[in-house]
């Protein structure tokens, strides 16, 4: 009798120990919890690496060569996600002061050479972060890439950042994803480019432009041709419109914006 009570003590013991090991180290993306960052309280905790001085060959903002004092984004993520096994479906999200949500892939951004800046070297004022007129817009950081090309836009440059999520895409995107429509897919994926880091779609994406699909899709109360003429000339449309024109666009790239567009009308949040 004594030895089987040992014998199960030692089978919990056993039991818990590899179902412990299992839910810590075998994050797959299925249970992965969505993990948000205040990047200022992290670096108020001392969890940023040590700042570094950079060179930018071409910084998408500025449109020339700069120098900043930086973080490496990537020293930044890896201990926190040193336990995921698998990174591959995983999202990250940089939350802007000013709305502004662009995503990337985890991936990506963890292969490639991101910054967090925190002072522009290039400036004349003597102490300061930021030049005066960029202050209030670039606090807390901004995010720069080392060895990125100047046409590709695949690489987000927020200014304004202040958080960091990372969630699996099922997590964050499925209300905005045409699941059943194959067709309207590659729309998507344009969308999630060049437009969801400042428009929504059904509440997912940016909240700097208005949302487009819920309750009523932007497809039925504005005509197609307007919303082609809209985004590369906003300003045409109305002067003190705050939307950027968006000159990398082809025509048939909006074509599939249009088609994942329509292929939303009357898909709600959470269906
Ligand atoms: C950098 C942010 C940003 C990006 C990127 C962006 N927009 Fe906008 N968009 C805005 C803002 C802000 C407005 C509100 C315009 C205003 O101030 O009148 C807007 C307005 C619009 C409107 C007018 C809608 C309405 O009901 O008033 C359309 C249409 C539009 N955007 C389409 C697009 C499309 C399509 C894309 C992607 C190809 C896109 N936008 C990308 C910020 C953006």
């Amino acid at each position: 009798m004594r030895y089987l009570f040992l014998f199960l003590m030692f089978a919990f013991w056993f039991a818990s120990c590899t179902s412990n090991a299992d839910s810590s180290t075998v994050l797959v993306n299925a249970d992965f919890k969505p993990l948000e960052v205040d990047l200022e309280d992290l670096l108020n905790a001392g969890k940023f690496p040590p700042d570094t001085l950079i060179t930018i060959s071409y910084d998408h903002f500025f449109k020339r060569k700069k120098r900043f004092k930086a973080y490496s984004l990537a020293a930044i993520l890896k201990p926190l996600v040193k336990n995921i096994k698998d990174t591959s479906n995983l999202r990250i999200t940089f939350t802007c002061t000013d709305g502004y949500a662009p995503n990337m892939s985890l991936s990506k951004v963890l292969n490639n050479d991101g910054y967090i800046a925190v002072q522009d070297l290039d400036q004349s004022a003597a102490g300061k972060d930021w030049a005066d007129s960029l202050a209030a817009k670039f606090r807390p950081f901004y995010l720069v890439w080392q060895g990125t090309g100047k046409t590709d836009d695949t690489f987000a440059w927020p200014f304004g950042l202040a958080e960091i999520r990372i969630a699996s895409f099922i997590e964050d995107f499925a209300d905005a994803y045409p699941m059943h429509n194959k067709a309207a897919q590659k729309g998507f994926n344009l969308f999630q480019l060049h437009c969801m880091k400042c428009h929504s779609i059904n509440k997912v994406g940016g909240v700097m432009g208005p949302e487009f699909n819920y309750p009523k899709s932007i497809t039925e109360y504005w005509q197609k041709e307007d919303i082609w003429n809209f985004l590369r000339n906003p300003q045409s449309y109305r002067y003190s419109a705050k939307m950027p024109a968006i000159g990398n666009l082809s025509s048939e790239e909006f074509e599939e914006i249009y088609g994942y567009l329509k292929s939303m009308k009357g898909v709600k949040p959470g269906m």
